[in-house]
């Protein structure tokens, strides 16, 4: 019996030294640009999905299908979602494209029977993602218009989802034309104006 619990000891004891030589050599590839490792990948995504089906569990959800409501989500959405999730008829951004994992494009999911998920997930964000924790800067009500933006955003042709925007007062359909490169295209101008 006592030699069955040492050896059980010792191989816990090889298995601890080994996961410290793989983190301390820096053997686990960190990068984002390359796939994780199946298992890894695997292992990760089930601690993820079962980590926030638990939590979730008990969030009472609230009418979602009030307009005000959806158009107040709309606001939040446009200007701190598109960016990585898109909108119809809008890709995510080139921020988006280099994440790992993806952001998935939320134009094409929102079942109503995710949506205490989906809002534990706005309010906590998840680690080890790009997806950032908004319950920090935003209150429960916030993020409920957000979430019933989610519900509706998947029933919104290109055109509906462009006069939805135009109806809350957002000019552009997207950040993309509009804030960041109007100031790049000045200084771009200014570099190469004589090439013209
Ligand atoms: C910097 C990029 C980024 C921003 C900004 C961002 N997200 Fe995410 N989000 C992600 C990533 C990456 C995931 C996927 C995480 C994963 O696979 O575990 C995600 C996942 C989600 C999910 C879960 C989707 C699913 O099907 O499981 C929801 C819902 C979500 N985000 C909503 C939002 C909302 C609403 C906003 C704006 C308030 C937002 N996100 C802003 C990157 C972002």
């Amino acid at each position: 019996m006592k030699t069955v619990l040492l050896t059980v000891l010792a191989v816990l004891v090889i298995l601890f030294l080994a996961a410290m030589a793989v983190a301390n050599f820096g053997l686990y590839d960190v990068a984002a640009s390359t796939p994780d490792n199946g298992f890894v990948a695997s292992m990760l995504r089930r601690t993820s999905h079962r980590s926030i089906r638990r939590q979730a569990e008990g969030i009472q959800v609230p009418r979602l299908d009030d307009p005000d409501m959806i158009k107040r989500g709309l606001i939040h959405y446009y200007e701190m979602c598109v960016v990585c999730h898109g909108a119809p008829g809008v890709k995510p951004s080139e921020i988006a494209q280099g994440l790992n994992p993806y952001p998935p494009e939320l134009a094409e999911k929102a079942e109503p029977d995710e949506a205490a998920e989906f809002f534990w997930i706005v309010k906590h964000g998840i680690k080890m993602t790009g997806m950032p924790a908004f319950g920090l800067t935003h209150s429960d009500e916030e993020i409920w218009a957000m979430i019933a933006f989610l519900q509706k955003m998947p029933q919104l042709s290109p055109e509906e989802y462009q006069k939805l925007v135009q109806e809350v007062g957002l000019e552009e359909p997207m950040p993309q034309a509009a804030s960041g490169e109007a100031g790049e295209a000045g200084e771009h101008e200014h570099e190469h104006g004589h090439e013209h």
